[in-house]
């Protein structure tokens, strides 16, 4: 399959790897050129570890790296029988509405449009684009070349056949297809953020300490990570940005985000990927070091 993804971020490059790893063609897309370089150098890496653990032959590791092309502008795509394009920038709805209008301009109605937002309704995404019926949601987990879950979302407009041909993809992907309907959070994030949260306030409220929450959290529940860290791993801003857009969409305040976790954000410190959250990442790789300012009120 011919399959365009628009963005070059954390979700985008592994959306693009996972489908290159299962022979699609794919066309991967951002505005900024140093992005695009970044995925491709980190498909490359990951691409590597695959291989190294024999979970792809040296060809195959290959094939996918020949299967992603990063250079062909989107303008020029349309004659390209793209089947399918997934859109994965960031979390802001004029952005993505913007960018759904456009790619109905580019591609006729049955090329399939679907985007991997994690919260924001699709049925707003996608408003007033002709042949609603090609509109779906993909939401991939991060990293998403580990992750065997993909949401799957429909809104009352979505066809059968849309519905059907993603959920065949998302299994030719080895991935386990979960259908639900569009609402607040999906069902993935509105289980997750309100845990995710609770463990903030259970740490503002000084119940416990950073490790200590996640040590019950992983031996108890058998997590892989605590919810402190994988807050951090998804990134901080974007657990914020999905409670505030589940207490917006709900109208509810019990997602509203916990202090602990604004304060971090409006100080910049966003997580793994600025490499300071509820833990520090600049003092060791290998070990976890909990970022002990949180206790001093940053
Ligand atoms: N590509 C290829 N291999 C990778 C990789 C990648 N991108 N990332 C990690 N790996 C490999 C590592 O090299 C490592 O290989 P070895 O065992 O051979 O050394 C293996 O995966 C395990 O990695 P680590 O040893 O670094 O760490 P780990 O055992 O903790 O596993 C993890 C990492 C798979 C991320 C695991 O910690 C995990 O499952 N964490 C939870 C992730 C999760 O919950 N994701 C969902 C987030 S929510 C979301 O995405 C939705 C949203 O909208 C917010």
């Amino acid at each position: 399959m011919n399959i365009v993804v628009i963005g070059a971020g954390t979700m985008g490059q592994g959306i693009a790897q996972t489908l290159a790893m299962y022979d699609n063609k794919v066309f991967l897309i951002d505005n900024n050129e140093n992005q695009k370089q970044t995925a491709f150098q980190n498909i490359q890496n990951s691409v590597q570890k695959f291989v190294k653990k024999g979970q792809l032959t040296e060809s195959q590791g290959m094939q996918t790296i020949l299967n992603i092309n990063i250079a062909t502008p989107l303008e020029q795509l349309t004659h390209a029988s793209v089947e399918l394009v997934i859109e994965a920038v960031f979390e802001n709805l004029e952005v993505k509405k913007d960018i759904f209008i456009k790619l109905s301009q580019l591609f006729n109605d049955a090329t399939i449009l679907a985007t991997n937002t994690s919260s924001i309704s699709i049925s707003k995404v996608a408003e007033n684009i002709p042949a609603p019926d090609r509109i779906i949601g993909m939401h991939f987990m991060n990293p998403v070349p580990l992750m065997k879950l993909v949401e799957i979302i429909t809104t009352k407009h979505t066809s059968e056949k849309t519905l059907q041909k993603i959920v065949l993809l998302t299994e030719q992907l080895q991935k386990c297809p979960c259908v639900v309907k569009d609402f607040p959070g999906f069902i993935a994030n509105r289980i997750l953020m309100p845990m995710l949260n609770e463990a903030f306030l259970s740490l503002q409220q000084g119940i416990a300490t950073i490790e200590t929450i996640d040590t019950i959290c992983k031996l108890g529940f058998g997590h892989p990570m605590g919810p402190l860290q994988l807050a951090d791993f998804i990134g901080l801003d974007i657990c914020c940005n999905i409670l505030n857009i589940m207490a917006q969409d709900f109208n509810e305040p019990k997602y509203k985000p916990a202090t602990i976790l604004t304060n971090l954000v409006a100080n910049g410190h966003l997580g793994k990927k600025t490499n300071l959250g509820f833990y520090n990442y600049s003092i060791s790789t290998n070990k976890l070091i909990p970022n002990e300012a949180i206790y001093h009120g940053l």
